[in-house]
């Protein structure tokens, strides 16, 4: 009767080899599941991770280049001149270096040019620093502003001053590199391109707009 019943599963030689030979079958195909099993976790694990790792390059490691422009700015000295046409003054603009990165961004010695019908009226001196992780560095820096170089413009410029508003450009290139983590850098630059224009009856500017 046990020789029947074993029959299938081993050609038979006795009763105990074969209850062996079954328990070996068995531990087999538990062993086969528990590997499946493993299996369906690593690959459970791998995609888990790699969504983690995908997210994270996405998010966290995508460096953006950070945005600079003026904020504001004042007069500590202002002389304008309709008739001759021409001005003098002494601005103190303050400028912001938007970092929305993850890592603080340190840049370099730069300057800043200020100009009036694409001609340079003005120029100041931008010193490094750095710009924290997700902050916005604002630092003020003081400017000549002249008509001296506008000798081509006075018709133009006449007009602008009689008319009380004198528009602007300001540009200036920060080089530098964003720092992820301590480890990573990476090269990036903030370009700044503004409009704005000086008010010269109330001495002080407005419409400023960066791209
Ligand atoms: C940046 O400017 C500072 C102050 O003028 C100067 O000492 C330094 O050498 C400059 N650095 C570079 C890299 O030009
Ligand atoms: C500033 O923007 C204007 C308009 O898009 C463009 O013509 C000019 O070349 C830009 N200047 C700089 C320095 O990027």
């Amino acid at each position: 009767m046990a020789e029947k019943d074993a029959y299938p599963l081993a050609p038979a030689n006795g009763h105990a080899r074969n209850d062996a030979e079954s328990a070996a079958v068995h531990a087999d195909e538990l062993r086969r599941k528990k590997r499946i099993k493993c299996i369906i976790y690593l690959i459970i694990f791998v995609v888990f991770q790699s969504i983690v790792i995908l997210v994270f390059a996405l998010t966290v490691m995508k460096v953006k280049s950070p945005k600079f422009r003026v904020r504001e700015a004042s007069f500590s000295s202002f002389e304008v001149n309709p008739g001759t046409p021409s001005f003098s003054m002494k601005m103190n603009a303050q400028l912001g270096v938007k970092n929305t990165n993850f890592g603080h961004f340190k840049f370099d010695n730069s300057t800043i040019v200020f100009s009036y019908m694409g001609i340079p009226v003005g120029e100041a001196f931008v010193p490094k620093a750095r710009a924290r992780a997700r902050t916005t560095k604002k630092l003020t820096v003081t400017v000549d502003l002249t008509s001296t170089a506008l000798a081509s413009m006075n018709s133009q410029l006449g007009t602008d001053l009689s008319r009380g508003v004198l528009p602007l450009t300001s540009s200036s290139k920060l080089s530098g590199k964003v720092h992820l983590m301590k480890v990573m850098k990476k090269k990036k630059s903030a370009q700044m391109n503004c409009t704005m224009e000086v008010n010269t009856q109330l001495q002080s500017i407005q419409n400023v707009k960066c791209k």
